[in-house]
């Protein structure tokens, strides 16, 4: 709206200095490229990125939001990490603070190229935990008719359009398969057709550098790269298939990609430019300053709260809210931009019945042989924390009644989720005796120990606040010996001080979560199944509590985990980002509120726009290498399978095919 204003002023100047003989050009340049794609599902990425652009770059922004993400960075645990990322990392390495100065003085024309730049900064960091994330320029992702995948195929490992493109394409809905059509573009005779470029260079090659620039979120490159592929999941519940990053960028940047292609019965390669189609999914408008004012400027739920104040109440009602008085719940997840959530055909689904339990994040089943049961995992943020616990519950009743003997996890594309369901599932797993000489779950945690973060902490324990107000509270984590931090125990007073990359690192003192006391369900003495009858399947994109959980089953238990795709001959990490623990920016705001410190110099001010900047809040130790945090902990599958056209887009030929060949 503001925004709007200035641009109308400008508009008025222009006219009264030119005079009534410019009148007709300067209506054309004051058209408002908003409107052209109002109430529009679908839009041509050009006409998208025209109305993103169309805010002018705005110092006052520019300077709010810079000081927001400068001083969030000064509780990020891995920033002196970024100066020299330990190997296979080490494509990661920034120098944080010089980028933000970068930032700070480049020429900017419009405020989505800001964003842009701060959006990149951040993904770059391969840490799906630490992110910028503007909602004002997250509302269009773009979509390619031809997702590619990396097929085996006569013992040969190539890059092929989706073979499944027939179906799945359709499901993106006909506003989307309309405009394809309104300019002639046959997408679909590209179906399973072999890619021998992209962009002019060797698929695989594009893959990495996709992988490099814009896949983001895992510090693994070779996790990244099968990010990059269209692959199957578990989204709103329900199956679904993922475009990944190649066919699904997160703005509306490129007009269409250049593929050289041999088309399935075809002998001859021939060069064809895919469109890309832009999907909206942010809050309807009509104009820009509609636009800006749904999408752009600061609303109720921007900025934190003081949860001493009660004013906390009108979001308590959300349904994924604790209730009050209760613990307040610790995430580990990533955010994945890929927020247009498309079915899987629906004939690509598992045939055997889903086991009691299924209705969430969870879909078990027993595999036609009747001694395989699966587990597939989709995420840790389920709409019901104590229905999850359930849920695995009852499955598990149910692979008892049918007596398996040995259990597949599938952890394809779990983004994570709430720190302790990620250790209820490994407790659950394993049973209570192998728990009982367990300090923890089997890793310890930290936090920055920087000033602000010890006057939170001091002025916490001051007004006798407790687990449900603040994750800064000494009550929200056990010591070492698995007994609880009474309240007032300042855990980061004096902090333990160590030198990184050259930098004075300081940390609070070591400690574990209190995951036991949020368990609804008893877990059982003894496993179901003995460690070398549970086996971890994947595509390694498994995101933070969920690289907490595959980390404990290959540390504590060395469970068999094979990772599916990647480049052929490739190895890679079987999980990516390992954090520990995420702050969104509204939850760091409210512990300073909450600790009655934003009058402090070093708290950061409100956010003038709608965006989050997230970081990583908390460390996880490896079990096995007490000194590093998990998330350099360098732990490859030792597994590692190719996709193929029976498997990447069928969970249920995956599992029959990994039973085949994990368990003896
Ligand atoms: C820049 O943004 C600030 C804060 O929203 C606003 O007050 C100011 O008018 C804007 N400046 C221009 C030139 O639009
Ligand atoms: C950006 O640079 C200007 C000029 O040096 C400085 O005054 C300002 O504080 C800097 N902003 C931030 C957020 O660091
Ligand atoms: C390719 O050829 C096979 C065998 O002739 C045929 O069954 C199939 O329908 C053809 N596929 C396409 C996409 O033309
Ligand atoms: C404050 O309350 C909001 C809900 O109103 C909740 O989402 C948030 O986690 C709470 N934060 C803290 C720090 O207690
Ligand atoms: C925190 O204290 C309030 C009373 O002020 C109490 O009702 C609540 O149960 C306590 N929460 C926890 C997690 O101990
Ligand atoms: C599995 O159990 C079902 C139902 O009891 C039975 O019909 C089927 O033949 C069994 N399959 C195998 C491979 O034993
Ligand atoms: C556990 O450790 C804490 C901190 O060192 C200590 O105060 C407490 O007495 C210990 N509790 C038990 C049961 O050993
Ligand atoms: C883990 O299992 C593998 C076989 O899958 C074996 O080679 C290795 O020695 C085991 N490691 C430990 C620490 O038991």
């Amino acid at each position: 709206m503001v925004l709007l204003a200035g641009r109308f002023a400008a508009l008025v100047a222009l006219l009264s200095l030119s005079g009534a003989a410019l009148s007709a050009p300067a209506v054309h340049v004051a058209a408002d490229p908003c409107v052209k794609v109002a109430g529009k599902q679908f839009a041509f990425p050009a006409d998208a990125l025209a109305c993103l652009k169309s805010f002018p770059f705005n110092e006052t922004l520019r300077q709010n939001v810079l000081t927001v993400v400068d001083r969030v960075f000064n509780f990020y645990t891995f920033e002196d990490f970024y100066l020299h990322s330990p190997p296979p990392f080490q494509d990661s390495t920034t120098n944080i603070r010089a980028q933000l100065q970068r930032i700070n003085s480049t020429k900017y024309k419009t405020d989505y190229d800001f964003n842009h730049d701060l959006f990149e900064f951040t993904n770059q960091l391969n840490d799906g935990h630490t992110r910028w994330l503007p909602s004002c320029y997250e509302t269009y992702q773009n979509l390619l008719p031809a997702p590619v995948v990396t097929l085996e195929q006569n013992g040969v490992e190539s890059v092929f359009v989706a073979p499944d493109l027939l179906e799945f394409i359709p499901l993106v809905g006909s506003g989307y398969t309309d405009l394809l059509a309104s300019i002639g573009f046959d997408w679909q005779r590209l179906a399973g057709a072999r890619v021998l470029a992209i962009e002019g260079q060797d698929p695989y090659a594009y893959a990495d550098f996709i992988a490099a620039t814009q896949s983001g979120n895992y510090l693994d490159h070779g996790v990244r790269v099968n990010s990059v592929f269209s692959s199957y999941r578990i989204s709103g519940n329900d199956f679904s298939q993922r475009f990944g990053d190649i066919a699904g960028p997160a703005f509306p940047d490129l007009q269409s990609l250049t593929m050289t292609l041999q088309l399935v019965n075809s002998t001859k390669p021939e060069t064809v430019k895919v469109p890309f189609i832009s999907s909206f999914a942010g809050v309807a408008f009509t104009n820009g300053a509609d636009y800006w004012a749904n999408n752009c400027a600061a609303n109720d739920e921007t900025n934190g709260v003081d949860n001493k104040s009660g004013s906390q109440f009108g979001r308590l009602a959300a349904s994924d809210a604790p209730p009050q008085k209760t613990r307040k719940l610790a995430k580990a997840n990533v955010v994945d931009l890929q927020a247009v959530s498309v079915g899987l055909p629906s004939q690509f689904e598992p045939t055997v019945p889903t086991l009691s339990g299924s209705e969430g994040v969870i879909k078990s089943y027993v595999l036609p042989d009747n001694k395989t049961g699966v587990m597939f995992v989709g995420s840790f943020e389920p709409d019901d924390f104590n229905g999850f616990q359930t849920d695995v519950q009852s499955a598990f009743k149910e692979f008892e009644q049918a007596g398996v003997s040995q259990l597949i996890v599938d952890l394809t594309n779990n983004g994570g989720g709430f720190v302790c369901l990620g250790q209820f599932l490994h407790a659950f797993l394993t049973g209570s005796k192998s728990l009982g000489n367990f300090q923890n779950p089997g890793f310890q945690s930290t936090l920055r120990a920087n000033p602000l973060a010890q006057k939170i902490v001091a002025s916490d324990i001051a007004l006798g606040l407790n687990a449900s107000f603040s994750f800064y509270t000494p009550d929200n984590y056990d010591f070492l010996n698995d007994t609880q931090m009474p309240l007032t125990d300042n855990f980061v007073n004096p902090p333990t001080t160590r030198t990184i990359n050259g930098q004075q690192f300081a940390e609070s003192q070591r400690f574990g979560d209190t995951c036991e006391l949020g368990f609804v369900v008893d877990i059982p003495e003894e496993p179901f199944f003995p460690p070398d009858k549970i086996a971890i399947v994947g595509n390694a994109n498994c995101a933070s509590t969920c690289a907490m959980f595959s980390t404990l089953m290959n540390e504590r238990h060395n469970t068999t985990i094979a990772n599916f795709g990647g480049k052929p001959g490739s190895t890679f990490q079987f999980k990516g980002m390992a954090g520990n623990q995420v702050l969104e920016w509204f939850d760091i705001d409210s512990e300073i509120k909450t600790a009655n410190l934003k009058d402090d110099p070093l708290a950061p001010p409100d956010l003038l726009v709608n965006a989050d900047f997230r970081h990583n809040w908390r460390i996880a130790y490896s079990f096995l290498d007490e000194t590093t945090p998990i998330e350099y902990k360098s732990e490859p599958a030792r597994i590692r399978f190719p996709y193929t056209a029976d498997t990447y887009n069928n969970p249920q030929n995956l599992w029959t095919f990994a039973a085949s060949k994990l368990f003896s």
